[in-house]
């Protein structure tokens, strides 16, 4: 089998109050999968992500990223793994939309027609061209998240995670998202999104990672992982509401 795109050995991740966040993680992504790590308020999830872009430094243990140390290959790893926070409006750059989504490939370089080509035909896929001069600021919560997504796409990213990427959006805005999610899919991208809102998307998943005080309780097959669903977890399973996993998205509910 080829290389993962990620492989986690043991990492640690300890705070100088005592706080041991992340424990004995191991994990290994592969490239066009889509993933979820579900977890309850405190169990980890923002900071493995930020771990895995460098923002956080473990405790111990190593992150490789396509083999190589992270650290190694910090250049290329911030290229090409796209990170959607929680809090969107932190992620804002630009003075209008298209800035903002301008921003990456400029510093990669980009200039002039070429730039705003690019620009235009990323916010045309991602439905935000009639607000291309909008401030950002002014956008809906799902369509601040879909801009993040386009500045992450407009650096060629490869991999987008994704954290909490349904909070404070009403239906409109999550239907949005998981359209977005969707279709990421398709283009062949790597996914992980980080929820606790399983009911949906785990439909699209591939893969069901649990995460519970700082520990990983469960990884597979989604199917297979809510059928060992234990209540400490704080997890729902959503096939209380929906009749299989497959069922469990909003976007053909
Ligand atoms: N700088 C820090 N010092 C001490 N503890 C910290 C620090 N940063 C995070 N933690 C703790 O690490 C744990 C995991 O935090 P993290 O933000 O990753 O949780 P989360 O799963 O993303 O939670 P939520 O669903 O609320 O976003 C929490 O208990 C948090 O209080
Ligand atoms: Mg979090």
């Amino acid at each position: 089998m080829s290389e993962p795109l990620y492989c986690i050995e043991k990492l640690w991740k300890r705070f100088p109050d005592g706080t041991e966040a992340l424990k004995d993680i191991n994990l290994e992504l592969r490239d066009g999968t889509c993933t979820i790590i579900a977890g309850s308020n405190g169990s980890g999830k923002t900071l493995l992500m930020k771990s895995l872009v460098g923002l956080v430094d473990p405790s111990e243990g190593i992150i490789r990223y396509r083999g190589k140390p992270l650290r190694e290959v910090i250049t290329e790893v911030r290229q090409s793994v796209g990170l959607v926070f929680q809090d969107a409006d932190a992620q804002i750059i630009g003075e209008t939309v298209a800035d903002d989504v301008a921003f990456g490939p400029k510093n990669l370089g980009l200039r002039g027609s070429e730039l705003s080509f690019q620009v235009d035909e990323i916010l045309k896929s991602l439905e935000l061209i009639s607000k291309k001069e909008a401030p950002p600021r002014r956008l809906s919560g799902g369509e601040k998240r879909r801009l993040a997504v386009a500045g992450i796409l407009a650096m060629g990213c490869s991999t987008v995670i994704m954290d909490e990427p349904f909070a404070n959006l009403d239906y409109p805005g999550i239907i949005q998202v998981l359209t977005l999610i969707m279709h990421l899919k398709q283009e062949g991208k790597t996914v992980l999104v980080l929820t606790h809102e399983l009911e949906k998307m785990l439909g699209l998943a591939d893969r069901l990672i649990i995460l519970h005080k700082g520990y990983i309780c469960d990884d597979g097959d989604p199917e297979k992982v809510l059928n060992r669903l234990k209540p400490e977890y704080g997890i729902r399973d959503p096939r209380q509401t929906y009749r299989s996993v497959k069922d469990c998205t909003w976007l053909i509910a």
